[in-house]
């Protein structure tokens, strides 16, 4: 058996039950984002994407950082196309989708969103026929870069809504706030939550939390909800460095029991939606992008 066949063969003996599972007719695209670097976006977005998966949802994670395209690092996997490839019109997007064991699918990303909005206009109508035709998912998660360049603002901006992943660090709490005011300035009442990586325990997590949400009260009038708190842990450490999510190497480990009630909460709170819009959710996605980020050129 050749390796995508015996990924294939894994993939199908995952006990996913999906028949039970209630289906989303739209998708939800999450953007995962963080003002400073380093806090830990690309292991939650990716575990998280997984814990989903685990509960019956179709989901597609895009590799969205303008960096190293670090998804493929934390996963083991090197992919042979990108987005760059889709971009330079050597492949369609289906074609480089990864389909990951695990049960996500992935678009590896290698600095294509860089070079997304420097696109001519028959390039983006293609490209946003390409995405549109991707349909069949239930979430899509984004896995931004750090920081407050155009780029992730527009990345962010064109979802439902985006995660502001921050740690109990000084410099983290500071650097969201930064983040959460260039989202919301331009954007007053764009659904953000705050999740807390790398907490000692629930208390500090909590504090931060509310640190974080404080301070976007009192200077910006906006309160991002506290989505939930993920524990500093050896065992996150372990598996980045076997390549292997967490979630899968250690299903018991205190940061695995903290995404499982993340996941639980989102789900809870992602009903199904009735929305039936023109062009699917991603092609939808991409249009905004490019939107935002023209509105974004004329602004500078
Ligand atoms: N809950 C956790 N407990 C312990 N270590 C963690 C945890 N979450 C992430 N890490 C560690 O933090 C480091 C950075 O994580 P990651 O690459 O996910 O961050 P990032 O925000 O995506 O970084 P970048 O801004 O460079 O994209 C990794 O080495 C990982 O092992
Ligand atoms: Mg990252």
């Amino acid at each position: 058996m050749d390796q995508a066949a015996g990924l294939r063969k894994l993939r199908e003996d995952l006990p996913l039950i999906r028949s039970n599972v209630v289906r989303r007719t739209s998708a939800k695209i999450i953007a995962i984002t963080s003002g400073k670097g380093g806090v830990g976006k690309t292991t939650f977005a990716v575990n998280f994407a997984i814990s989903l998966a685990r509960e019956g949802q179709k989901v597609l994670v895009l590799d969205g950082d303008l960096g190293l395209a670090n998804i493929n690092v934390i996963l083991g996997i090197i992919p042979k196309f990108t987005l760059y490839h889709v971009l330079k019109g050597n492949k369609t997007l289906r074609d480089i989708i990864l389909q990951i064991p695990e049960g996500i699918d992935i678009i590896p990303g290698a600095n294509g969103y860089a070079q997304l909005a420097d696109l001519d206009s028959i390039s983006r109508d293609a490209l946003i026929r390409d995405f549109s035709e991707l349909d069949e998912y239930d979430f899509i998660i984004i896995d931004t870069g750090a920081g407050i360049s155009s780029n992730v603002i527009a990345l962010v901006l064109a979802a439902d809504e985006g995660y502001i992943v921050t740690t109990p660090e000084p410099t983290s709490i500071t650097d969201s706030y930064g983040l959460i005011k260039s989202i919301t300035q331009r954007n007053k009442n764009f659904p953000l939550k705050v999740v807390i990586n790398k907490a000692r325990d629930e208390a500090e997590g909590k504090k931060v939390a509310r640190r974080v949400i404080e301070i976007s009260d009192k200077f910006l009038g906006v309160r991002p909800e506290e989505l939930g708190v993920i524990y500093k842990d050896e065992d996150v450490e372990k598996s980045i460095l076997v390549q292997k999510p967490f979630f899968i190497n250690s299903p018991r480990s205190k940061a695995s029991e903290c995404m499982q009630k993340i996941c639980k909460a989102v789900l809870e709170n992602s009903p199904e939606s009735l929305e039936n819009t023109e062009t699917s959710k991603l092609g939808g996605y991409i249009k905004k992008f490019f939107q935002i980020s023209d509105a974004n050129k004329v602004g500078k």
